[in-house]
């Protein structure tokens, strides 16, 4: 039977736990390639620009074997010049796997419904569960996870609730920091909350970002203005001030504290050029770590 990956939840802790264990042994090999993909074929249907995604898939798929193949937002037309289940039952026939970027939560269930192989969700508007793999793999190379205060101060979006099922998964105390109206969702939180009852961790909303940040050994931001929200910017940009993750609020942290950003960053927005570049950032190795975390992911779904 395929298995999607749509939503970080569809993976249970202990599966994250040996995806990461898999792709911190691979990272640390000097010869990175398998053949888990060999002979098949993976369609990367993208509804929104990416660079991160897109490159990282592409040479994860590569790098297993396989073959990647990739249609731009123009080409896709997902639920206008086809529907997702037209899309879906297409590929299926011609692919072994399909890697989604969407708008809509529910085509990428369309496409997993109708296609019959395994998707995997490369964001859409409700998760991002690659980047959480990548953020979660990039806390345990730098200082664990288990029993440490992870803080995300910002949109409680996709990228929120992604990281939040999977850090509290692994034992961390998380810490959501958001303006009012812009809160994690009460089922994430419910998710995230019975995942830290069995790790150890916890989970707190926490609306004053300063209360929220202090002693933190980690502290994550993303933009506060996502795609496809540009006509919100201007409402946003005013709700958001004061949740700021510049060097004034990182003071309030544990002193070997981690910054964490998804990217792209809307600098001088909801992060500081001199937080961003700073020592303290790990961005860089979050970026990198979308390839081995995915590759791991991928080479478990095809074992
Ligand atoms: N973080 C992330 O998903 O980056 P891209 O939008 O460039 O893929």
């Amino acid at each position: 039977m395929s298995r999607s990956v749509l939503t970080v939840g569809d993976l249970s802790a202990p599966e994250i736990s040996e995806v990461l264990d898999r792709a911190l042994e691979t990272k640390r090999r000097d010869d990175r390639h398998g053949s888990e993909l060999s002979g098949k074929t993976a369609l990367l249907i993208f509804q929104k620009p990416s660079l991160r995604t897109r490159v990282s898939f592409e040479l994860a798929v590569t790098n297993l074997g396989g073959q990647a193949l990739y249609l731009s937002p123009p080409e896709v037309g997902l639920g206008e010049r086809e529907s997702p289940e037209d899309v879906g039952g297409v590929a299926g026939r011609f692919c072994d796997l399909i890697v989604c970027r969407t708008f809509d939560q529910s085509n990428l269930e369309r496409l997993a419904a109708a296609s019959g192989v395994p998707v995997v969700n490369a964001l859409s508007d409700w998760e991002h569960p690659c980047q959480a793999l990548a953020d979660v793999l990039t806390i345990r190379e730098h200082g664990g996870t288990c029993g440490r205060t992870l803080t995300y101060v910002g949109d409680g979006n996709n990228v929120a609730r992604s990281l939040a099922v999977a850090a509290a998964g692994e034992g961390m105390h998380v810490r959501v920091s958001s303006p009012s109206g812009y809160e994690l969702d009460e089922a994430s939180v419910a998710e995230a909350t019975r995942r830290a009852s069995e790790s150890g961790g916890s989970v707190r909303l926490v609306s004053d970002p300063v209360e929220a940040v202090s002693g933190a050994d980690v502290v994550y931001t993303d933009t506060w203005t996502s795609m496809g929200q540009e006509l919100e910017a201007r409402q946003r940009l005013e709700a958001f001030t004061g949740y700021q993750v510049d060097a004034q609020l990182v003071a309030n942290a544990s002193a070997q504290a981690n910054v964490m950003h998804c990217l792209p960053a809307h600098r001088g927005e909801e992060i500081t050029d001199e937080v961003l570049d700073g020592p303290q950032s790990v961005v860089l190795d979050q970026a990198e770590n979308r390839l081995h975390a995915q590759q791991a992911l991928l080479a478990w779904l095809f074992d």
